[in-house]
């Protein structure tokens, strides 16, 4: 229970500062667990994830998915005529699916007693925070605080984000109309999300990356698949090209890159990554500590150098993951009920990039393990071979298993998991698993799969794995 103490301030188990994804699991967790757990949110619950990034720019992802199956209808003797989009409906929509979220977010929160007080928190030496809300400012403490305090859009010199010529994801969602050209600035996650949305919405995208290919650390046959399906659709890709300004003219501007080429475009998105956000949560004196590039430095515990205090999600220097917040704010509180704790691992939590065609993967590259100085044993399945994906449609993509070459020279445990494809996001699963049990492909090879299924695509490749394939050889 929420305590008052003798100077006066709401004393509590727990106080988290930040309500996104990091810290409202660590409060839902920690209320769970019977803790008294508040929650300092200067915005909406939700944060980042469910207000200006995962879920609205794969709710827009989704309009681009209906999109591609309109246009497609005809195939399957659907007379649909050619679809056109409404982006304000589109727009309105999304809204709709993030209010009715974060209504059921907050409900649930204050179903399970978090008290959320609205403002910007603090962190004052003694586990104090301080609240600045719109109706004045109040101190509560608590006997241990988690630092949840998110991430903001990097930007890049010479690239003043206006919302009309220059957007970050930020404004990108919160668009009312499409611009009919784009440039796409950095190839990671979030570039090839949103340069895949408005290529299947219609604008003409190119995109802009200073390393060498798109999607750096995914998988190289991985990459090569979305790469060759960007091209067939129009997106103009330019790899290890440095971006070196851009000049307004009229309505649009034109932006330089690599040895004096430039593209004139409506908008540019710059998705160059995201930098921790710690301005104005800490005060001086708390031990807190914060490394060169703004990340609050804790351990594989998720705690800071200061007694009692935790941080969780896009604040530390982990992958920049909804879900890999959930998991640091299960430890924490595992942590201070003195449970043990098993920490994250974060070579092996699972990635989904929800371009079309998605990408999903866990554990090594083929290139990682091989640096790694480990022999490996690789298969991979096309989705062309697979039933469910000619039926669908969707057969662009693959699966590829990595194991250890064992001293039999047979494969062994399961290194990496790696898929592109349709809805490979939602079956990468059993692949997670795998990777993560370090499950060989003899005992994964024994599960059933059902058929048909695009699922199966994965227990295919395992099987092959064990020298014995059925469809795979
Ligand atoms: P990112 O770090 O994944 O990719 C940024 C890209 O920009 C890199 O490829 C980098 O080489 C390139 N770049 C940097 N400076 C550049 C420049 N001046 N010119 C051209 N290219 C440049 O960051 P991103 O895509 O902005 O995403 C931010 C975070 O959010 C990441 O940690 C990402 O994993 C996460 N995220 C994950 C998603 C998912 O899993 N579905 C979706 C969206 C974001």
């Amino acid at each position: 229970m929420e305590v008052v103490t003798t100077a006066g301030a709401s004393e509590f188990d727990v106080v988290v500062i930040g309500g996104g994804p990091g810290g409202y699991a660590t409060a839902l967790y920690g209320a769970s667990a019977g803790l008294a757990v508040a929650v300092v949110e200067q915005g909406r619950v939700g944060g980042t994830c469910l207000h200006r990034g995962c879920v609205p720019a794969k709710e827009f992802l989704e309009t681009a998915a209906v999109m591609r199956t309109v246009a497609g209808a005809k195939e399957f003797g659907v007379q649909a005529g050619q679809p056109a989009v409404d982006f304000a409906v589109s727009q309105g929509r999304k809204q709709k699916v993030v209010e009715h979220l974060w209504k059921g977010l907050a409900g649930l929160m204050k179903g399970r007693g978090i008290v959320t007080y609205e403002g910007t928190g603090t962190l004052l030496p003694g586990r104090r925070v301080r609240v600045q809300g719109a109706s004045g400012t109040e101190e509560i403490a608590g006997r241990h605080v988690v630092l949840a305090t998110g991430s903001t859009p990097r930007t890049i010199p010479g690239f003043d984000v206006d919302g009309r010529l220059v957007l970050t994801s930020d404004e990108v969602l919160a668009l009312e109309s499409l611009p009919s050209s784009v440039a796409v600035i950095g190839g990671g996650a979030i570039g090839c999300e949103f340069a895949s949305m408005f290529s299947d919405l219609g604008s003409q995208v190119t995109v802009l990356e200073a390393l060498p290919s798109l999607l750096p650390g995914c998988d190289a046959d991985v990459v090569a698949v979305v790469a060759r399906s960007f091209r067939k659709r129009g997106i103009n890709v330019h790899t290890g090209v440095p971006v070196t300004g851009h000049s307004p003219n009229g309505s649009g501007t034109t932006v330089s890159f690599g040895d004096g080429e430039s593209v004139t475009v409506d908008a540019v998105v710059v998705s160059v990554g995201r930098r921790p956000l710690t301005e104005g949560a800490l005060a001086d004196g708390t031990g807190v500590q914060v490394d060169e590039r703004g990340f609050v430095v804790v351990d594989d515990h998720m705690r800071t150098g200061a007694e009692g205090v935790w941080a969780v999600g896009d604040v530390v220097n982990t992958p920049q993951l909804a879900h890999v917040g959930f998991a640091e704010g299960i430890v924490v509180v595992k942590g201070i009920l003195g449970e043990p704790v098993v920490p994250v691992d974060y070579t092996r939590v699972p990635w989904c990039i929800y371009c079309h065609p998605e990408v999903a993967f866990a554990g090594l590259t083929e290139e990682q393990a091989k640096a790694q100085g480990m022999e490996v044993v690789v298969k991979k399945d096309p989705y062309g071979g697979n039933s469910r994906a000619r039926i669908v449609g969707e057969t662009d993509g693959l699966v590829k298993v990595v194991a250890e070459r064992g001293p039999d020279e047979r494969a062994g445990r399961i290194l990496g998991v790696h898929m592109v494809g349709p809805w490979v996001t939602e079956q990468l699963g059993q692949g997670y698993m795998a990777v993560n049990w370090e499950a060989t492909p003899d005992e994964i090879g024994q599960f059933i799969q059902p058929h048909p299924t695009l699922s199966e695509a994965f227990g295919e490749t395992v099987l092959a794995l064990t020298g014995r394939g059925l469809h795979v050889g």
